[in-house]
């Protein structure tokens, strides 16, 4: 176990390189808990998740900052201005995982915005506005499909049907709240007033090649895609593989597979478009057997919502066409849906000023991920900083990675946006 407090104080004296270095030491602590053996996953509200909880807390807590981890799972460190009638910055990102995720995606902005507000307590650099670094307890929706659980909590924006929801073993998000002893009336009254933000602001790792490629540490996220995405349930006849004659199966897989192959048709039609099947599962599926049911998911997304919707008409027709020519029947439910938005052109500015002072030049580019920050579009200005991908930009996956030095830099313009927001 690393000491923190002696970490956290010699980040503190913030020579470059320093930053960086303790932000991915810490990303590696982190990545120790784990739902799987190999790889890295973790998911709302499992053991690892709130051992990850804790250890955010115990950080913040030696930073010196005023500690809480509310009813949902979000773990906040709040460093105050002077002025108490002050509104109040928010820099956060999450830290839930995907299944053998990389270690950076969410806990690198969690962990850049700690190391600066730890440096800002103990050099004593007060800020006009109180600032708060939030690690939000979920944003990828793996256990519940619901994404966004903590940061839409405090954005006021948390959508209470999603308490219905069931993970994988059946169980709802309101029981395992209420095991958690969580009063579920309470998640609505963890939203602030919208006035009672300055902004919100996010580090993170681009999760695509487009800064590696321009040879670039940092970008300015202009805007977030939105997404849209649904399950699909096709039921077709069971039957024996070897005894029924090809043109008579109503083959349930085969049916998916179409689909599958006519949404990346139609998705690589438009550069502006990207749509993906990440889930295909074939319930009581044997070798000998005709598939009978076969369920997959589907997500789509673009920066422009008008794209995204067409596309997405388009599929659903083909997925009812498919369906009628090989006689199976196909249900879609719509899971989740989320307009794209733009970050505010103050923040863009800001952030590619902070850019320029390092002596970087400063690059613009949309997300095509999605982002806590997305919740609080409309509710505050919010600004992205992205940070370069290594390994050719891949992320969800094991190799995700970022260097000390590209850490380090996001996080000098961090503190110099911070220094210099009024
Ligand atoms: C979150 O990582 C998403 O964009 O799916
Ligand atoms: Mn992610
Ligand atoms: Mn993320």
């Amino acid at each position: 176990m690393l000491n923190q407090q002696t970490f956290l104080t010699k980040a503190a004296s913030a020579v470059p390189g320093e930053f960086g270095v303790k932000i991915l030491l810490l990303v590696r602590q982190l990545a120790h808990w784990s739902e799987l053996p190999e790889g890295l996953k973790c998911t709302y509200f499992s053991p690892q998740h709130k051992a990850v909880a804790a250890q955010l807390r115990d950080w913040m807590l030696s930073a010196g900052l005023e500690t809480t981890i509310d009813p949902v799972g979000n773990v906040i460190g709040r460093y105050e201005s002077d002025n108490l009638a002050a509104k109040t910055l928010v820099v956060g990102s999450h830290y839930d995982t995907v299944a053998n995720a990389g270690q950076y995606d969410g806990r690198l902005g969690i962990l850049t915005a700690l190391v600066i507000a730890e440096y800002l307590r103990r050099e004593k650099l007060r800020l006009p506005f109180h600032l708060e670094i939030i690690g939000f307890s979920e944003e990828e929706g793996v256990r519940f499909g619901a994404p966004y659980i903590g940061s839409s909590a405090i954005a006021g924006r948390f959508n209470e049907s999603d308490l219905a929801r069931r993970d994988a073993s059946g169980v709802s998000l309101a029981a395992v709240l209420k095991q958690e002893g969580v009063d579920l009336a309470a998640i609505q009254k963890l939203a602030r007033r919208p006035e009672s933000f300055r902004g919100y602001l996010e580090v993170h790792i681009e999760q695509g090649p487009v800064l590696l490629q321009n040879n670039l540490p940092l970008g300015v996220v202009t805007s977030i895609a939105g997404s849209v995405r649904f399950r699909v349930t096709i039921h077709g006849i069971a039957g024996h593989a070897g005894t029924v004659p090809m043109s008579l199966r109503r083959d349930a897989v085969a049916a998916g597979a179409e689909i599958v192959l006519d949404v990346e048709r139609r998705c690589a039609s438009d550069a502006k478009l990207v749509g993906t099947v990440g889930q295909f599962s074939v319930p009581h599926g044997l070798i000998n057997v005709i598939p009978g049911c076969c369920e997959l998911s589907l997500d789509v997304r673009s920066i422009d919502d008008t794209v995204r919707d067409g596309a997405i008409a388009d599929i659903l027709a083909a997925i009812q066409k498919i369906a009628n020519r090989r006689q199976v029947t196909a249900t879609v439910k719509e899971i989740a849906r989320h307009d794209a938005v733009p970050c505010a052109p103050q923040m863009q500015s800001a952030l590619a000023q902070a850019i320029a002072r390092v002596g970087i030049e400063t690059i613009f580019l949309p997300s095509g991920a999605g982002h806590d920050a997305e919740m609080f579009a409309g509710i505050t200005d919010i600004g992205m900083l992205f940070v370069r991908c290594g390994n050719g930009g891949v992320s969800h996956s094991p190799l995700e990675t970022v260097t000390a030095k590209d850490a380090d830099v996001a996080a000098r313009v961090l503190l110099d946006v911070l220094v210099n927001l009024h």
